[in-house]
């Protein structure tokens, strides 16, 4: 069984499955189980369950959140909204394109509440979503009702031949049991607002080398909020891969911010693999996007990100959702910075 509904709004509907999902479901399984994770079913439906919509690639997407819980994985970062405007603003051509990422293999690292994955699935990769434990039974069900909902709202769209798959699989940085479980290589290695502690880093780096081949694309999107964890993590980065900086001007008009920076990384070093296949400068143009594509600009986007936030040209009555998430990131930046005496 399936419940239809998010708390705040009508009463749950209960849908049985083999009448409600006439179209074949994408595969949606779980490697672990989150029912012996310590966020239980009572905390899902508690009042502090709030559902963010946003619109990506022409679906609706309704994600449930508890931004009150412990754990930073159970909200709706911003850097995922970002990413997947970014993914819908350049999938007409390109690297991005349906064409391009169908059938490709993709692992979301820190998924927390899946927008990332279930933007790259749309696109057609065959997604393996990932976080620790206590965030997975969030993640299953933001995956889970957001793919039943899209197939019932889409029968004849053909959506369910242009999704790719979803599933969600536990992976703890480092952890080697579960990363040989996901099975790499992988064709694609996307996290978003994974970096944000110093201690992190390595951990997310190792696993990062140990899920991909020499064909790997990783592409990451985190608001910089520490300049110390930033060059630090650019400095552990640059040793390992090729790192290019997303310009701004690639991102959607609305969802962007000079904090909020997205990068694509292929690995530098591919003798590092026992069986490398073709070689970086032998994979064609196409899979790899071209240099216009990938093109950095790291000056533009420097200036942008050491930049204080933006001040926001706010007509009153006018302020959208996510001038709202902008203002309120701002307005706990500074709180952080007083101090009561
Ligand atoms: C700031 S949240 C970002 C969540 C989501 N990607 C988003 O953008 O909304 C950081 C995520 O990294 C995950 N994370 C932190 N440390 C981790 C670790 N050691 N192994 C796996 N995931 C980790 C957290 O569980 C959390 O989901």
């Amino acid at each position: 069984m399936l419940t239809t509904c998010e708390s705040g709004n009508p009463p749950p509907v209960t849908v049985p499955v083999s009448s409600a999902l006439f179209l074949p479901l994408p595969s949606i399984s779980v490697f672990s189980d989150p029912r012996t994770s310590p966020m239980e079913d009572d905390r899902l439906n508690s009042p502090s369950t709030s559902v963010v919509t946003l619109e990506v690639l022409g679906h609706r997407l309704q994600l449930s959140q508890d931004p009150n819980s412990k754990h930073l994985g159970t909200t709706v970062w911003d850097a995922s909204m970002v990413f997947v405007k970014f993914l819908e603003k350049n999938c007409r051509k390109g690297r991005f394109c349906p064409s391009k990422l169908k059938g490709k293999r993709a692992i979301e690292l820190g998924a927390g509440c899946g927008l990332a994955g279930l933007g790259m699935a749309l696109l057609g990769s065959n997604v393996i979503s990932t976080d620790q434990t206590e965030v997975l039974p969030l993640l299953m069900r933001n995956v889970e009702r957001n793919t039943s909902r899209m197939m019932q709202a889409n029968p004849d769209s053909g959506l369910a031949a242009s999704f790719g798959s979803i599933e969600v699989a536990e992976l703890d940085w480092g952890n080697e049991d579960h990363i040989k479980a996901v099975d790499p290589p992988f064709d694609y290695i996307i996290g978003t607002d994974i970096v944000y502690a110093e201690h992190l880093l390595e951990p997310l780096l190792q696993t990062i080398l140990a899920l991909s081949g020499p064909r790997t694309v990783i592409l990451l999107g985190y608001e910089i909020r520490s300049t110390m964890v930033h060059e630090r993590m650019m400095d552990m980065w640059k040793q390992n891969f090729v790192v290019k900086t997303i310009p701004k001007a690639k991102m959607d008009s609305k969802y962007r911010h000079p904090s909020i920076q997205l990068f694509t990384m292929e690995v530098k070093d591919q003798s590092r693999y026992r069986n490398p296949g073709p070689t970086a400068n032998q994979i064609p143009e196409s899979s790899r996007g071209s240099d216009k594509d990938g093109q950095s600009c790291e000056a533009e986007d420097a200036r942008d990100a050491t930049a204080s936030e933006n001040i926001m040209d706010l007509e009153p009555g006018k302020i959208d959702d996510w001038e709202i998430r902008r203002l309120g990131s701002m307005a706990a930046r500074l709180l952080r910075e007083v101090k009561i005496t």
